[in-house]
């Protein structure tokens, strides 16, 4: 909802940084033992996630009921809609408006594309995206990389051949856009008709990297550090004769795995229908109940992010009137509060939170201030100090305007210039200036001495 401040939603795999994505790996395993019951936590005791299926889900709706159960919250919610008032023709809006209020977080499989963005901007609290349609399933995505980095030691470097149903297959669509960030080594096996869209393709290739297209598996298979195999999705073939044509397209089974590498690694995101023999269950090769497990520690991990690492600080209370700084970069909120003038004797109408989840990037700061609007020239010491903060000017508790600061071209009267030795620093009657030389790194050049300064903040005045 604009000018609501909430924590992350996980919608798309494009919407993270590679850093971000190690940053929950690497929360995931801290929660493993949590996951399978050999430690306990009460990380989201009283917490509520909404989990909402409105298609069939055994793995993703089981792994983020466990993951919430190990760490003492409760789920609600349905696990397919013709129980639910959608039977009746309610709308997803008004769903998820609903649930959202009744819950901490929502957990959505929906079969349209950009059901899961869609929510988010209905919802006050975070949205985890469980599969949307045939676009994107990151959480899926998530504990793959997980599975791959336990398995292999890494991501980077490794071959990984995602073989089937390219076209329909949501978890593809992510992993091959997450696996492209780690630089791995990607081929794409499948029926001409089912190959990964080229607008995938291209996203991939725009990070310098070139997957291989092909529709043997027989001439790639030798070659392959990991082996993903995924299900023809039935039901999204708007025509079931099209279906027929490439059902039980590249199933794999033992024989086949002879010609493999002996490390290499074979994943599904289950369920399975026919692509792997059983035959290849009790093989070295077989990982994708492992995989499965680690659902339960990489939901967990995006239930925690979806809260921040300072989970009981992270809800930021309405104001009546004031000031709502958002995206401060990170570590820059007591900054910001010094240059604007703000100290400790009016504590009581300020907050802060440092280091919480951000949508834009990894992390930001909030600083929130009661019955204050700031000036122009406050604003131009936010700007030059934190270029991306947003201002939320909140009047009766709505939010009365909303923008980002800017950077002014010309910089006057609100900085000192750091070379001790110019003639502004001498007592002249005269407002040192500064034209902006760069924007990102942020560097000032003094229109009277030349000198650029680009330690901003310990410059202001
Ligand atoms: C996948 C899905 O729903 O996209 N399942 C899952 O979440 N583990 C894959 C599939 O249905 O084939």
């Amino acid at each position: 909802m604009s000018g609501s401040l909430k924590g992350l939603d996980i919608v798309s795999i494009r919407d993270f940084s590679r850093e971000q994505i190690e940053q929950i790996l690497d929360v995931a395993v801290k929660m493993v033992p949590i996951a399978k019951g050999e430690e306990k936590s009460t990380e989201l005791e009283g917490r509520v996630l909404g989990s909402l299926f409105y298609e069939p889900s055994t793995r993703t709706r089981l792994s983020f009921e466990a993951a919430m159960a190990r760490l003492g919250g409760r789920t609600l919610g349905f696990d397919e809609p013709k129980g639910s008032s959608v039977a009746k023709g309610e709308t997803l809006a008004d769903t998820i408006r609903m649930v959202d209020a009744y819950s901490d977080v929502i957990v959505l499989r929906h079969p349209q594309e950009g059901a899961a963005r869609l929510a988010g901007h209905f919802a006050e609290n975070p949205v985890i995206n469980a599969g949307d349609g045939a676009g994107q399933h990151p959480t899926q995505t998530l504990l793959d990389l997980f599975t791959i980095r336990n398995e292999k030691g890494g991501i980077d470097g490794n071959h990984v051949v995602i073989v089937g149903d390219l076209k329909y297959g949501r978890t593809v669509h992510s992993l091959s856009e997450a696996l492209s960030m780690f630089g791995a080594e990607l081929t794409f096996v499948a029926p001409p008709t089912l190959q990964m869209p080229k607008e995938h393709v291209k996203h991939i290739e725009s990070r310098g990297l070139k997957p291989r297209i092909s529709n043997s598996l027989d001439e790639v298979i030798g070659d392959a550090d990991v082996l993903y195999v995924t299900r023809i999705q039935k039901e999204r073939f708007p025509d079931p004769a099209e279906y027929q044509k490439v059902a039980g397209a590249f199933a794999i089974n033992r024989t086949m795995l002879r010609e493999a590498k002996k490390d290499l690694i074979v994943m599904h995101p289950l369920p399975r229908v026919n692509e792997i023999d059983p035959d290849v269950d009790d093989t070295d090769h077989a990982r994708y109940f492992v995989q499965a497990f680690n659902g339960v520690p990489e939901d967990g991990a995006s239930l925690h992010g979806a809260w921040g690492d300072g989970m009981k600080e992270f809800k930021v209370t309405p104001i009546r009137n004031g000031t709502v700084i958002d995206h401060i970069d990170v570590g820059m909120s007591l900054k910001v509060l010094r240059i604007i003038g703000v100290r400790g004797d009016v504590s009581s109408t300020v907050s802060v939170l440092m280091h919480v989840p951000s949508k834009k990037g990894a992390w930001k700061d909030i600083v929130k201030i009661e019955d204050r609007e700031l000036d122009p020239k406050e604003l131009d010491k936010v700007a030059l100090i934190s270029p991306d903060a947003t201002i939320n000017i909140i009047r009766d508790y709505n939010v009365a305007e909303k923008f980002v600061v800017q950077v002014p071209e010309r910089v006057k009267g609100i900085m000192r210039c750091s070379n001790p030795s110019c003639i502004t620093n001498k007592n002249e009657p005269v407002e040192p200036e500064f034209v902006v030389e760069t924007k990102k790194p942020l560097a000032l050049r003094c229109s009277y001495c030349d000198r650029l300064t680009t330690d901003i903040a310990e410059n202001i005045v």
